[in-house]
């Protein structure tokens, strides 16, 4: 017998019972489906297994304490399944239909959302399924649409402890004119940097900077917090485009903080940190504080060691939102 009871099982690695399907055939979406979650039968020759069409999206369904459940701007993840297809020149999603088989699903896996601080997560997923090997510069003309449901908690193992990350200065995460887009290929391309960050400097995660300049985290954006300061990367190609990102930046005036969004190297934040704050902002990892910065063989305390009081205060900001405590005030939940 395992011990796993879903409050500890590793994040994503439990599934509700039942998924959305459709298909893209002969140029046209078909009529999405529920089905109980199982194999899905695909030629070998299928597009994505050799080339790579792929792409997916994470977001996730909140249960307030009256039971009812709520999503968190699926419209924007919807949105950026379609940019993404559009990127890998996949067959483009209706955003209706999407959002009309994510209800479903959530609808159907009511009884498996966790009270909070857990939530269901909605994990969209599109793949080329056109069967050619040749196809290598040819795009997929038949694809796969399915949404699973994952009840979660903490993405990152030992709850909310400060997280130690090594700046990597010279790997990418991927091609810089896919970062934006949400695509497996990327996460199998920084599998490796991660790996080794962690087997060689015990890394919980990795900050790329290429060329110096800090960019985003493998499954997280990256925020500079101190007292009434925010500092971030600007919007730009090379990095994935975070709904919590984005959702920060924007209560972050209500809050009183000033919001920077620009280029800044790794010398800079080694600066900040000596009394400023460092976190990851994502679905998974809503705002997670960061501790330790790794810079080849040195360590940088952040602040004090500890997740600073900024980084909680908006944490907690927007979990409050999210968990229905606080009000909704720019319309980014969904009840289902
Ligand atoms: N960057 C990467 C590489 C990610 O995988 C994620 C998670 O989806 C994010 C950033 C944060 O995006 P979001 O806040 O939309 O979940
Ligand atoms: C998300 O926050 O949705 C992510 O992408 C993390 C995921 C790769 C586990």
């Amino acid at each position: 017998m395992t011990s796993t009871t879903p409050q500890n099982a590793p994040f994503g690695s439990i599934l509700t019972d039942v998924m959305a399907i459709t298909w893209y055939r002969k140029g046209q979406w078909e009529t999405s489906e529920l089905k109980a979650v199982g194999p899905i039968e695909m030629h070998p020759a299928a597009h994505v297994l050799h080339y790579g069409s792929e792409c997916f999206e994470g977001f996730k369904a909140y249960k307030w304490a009256d039971g009812s459940v709520h999503l968190f701007r699926m419209d924007r993840h919807i949105e950026r399944l379609r940019q993404s297809a559009r990127s890998l020149l996949l067959p483009e999603p209706d955003a209706n239909q999407v959002a009309e088989m994510v209800r479903a699903v959530v609808d159907r896996s009511r009884s498996a959302v966790p009270d909070a601080p857990g939530a269901l997560y909605l994990r969209p997923l599109l793949f080329g399924t056109m069967p050619n090997i040749g196809a290598a510069t040819t795009p997929t003309d038949e694809a796969c649409l399915v949404v699973l449901a994952s009840p979660v908690w903490d993405y990152f193992s030992g709850g909310g402890r400060p997280l130690s990350v090594y700046l990597e200065e010279h790997a990418t995460r991927c091609a810089s004119h896919l970062g934006m887009v949400k695509t497996g290929g990327n996460y199998a391309a920084a599998l490796g940097p991660t790996l080794a960050a962690r087997r060689d400097k015990n890394a919980d995660q990795v900050l790329f900077c290429p060329g110096g300049e800090v960019q985003e985290a493998g499954a997280a954006n990256f925020l500079a917090i101190k007292e009434g300061h925010i500092l971030t990367r600007g919007l730009d190609s090379t990095f994935l485009h975070g709904v919590t990102r984005d959702s920060l930046l924007r209560m972050a005036p209500e809050l009183g903080y000033r919001v920077e969004e620009r280029n800044f190297t790794v010398d800079e934040l080694i600066e900040w940190v000596k009394t400023g704050e460092a976190a990851l902002s994502g679905t998974a990892a809503v705002l997670s504080g960061v501790g330790t910065l790794l810079r080849g063989d040195k360590r940088y305390q952040v602040g004090d060691g500890e997740i600073g009081a900024n980084t909680k205060r908006l944490r907690t900001a927007l979990t409050s939102i999210q968990h229905g405590t606080a009000p909704d005030r720019h319309g980014w939940l969904t009840r289902v």
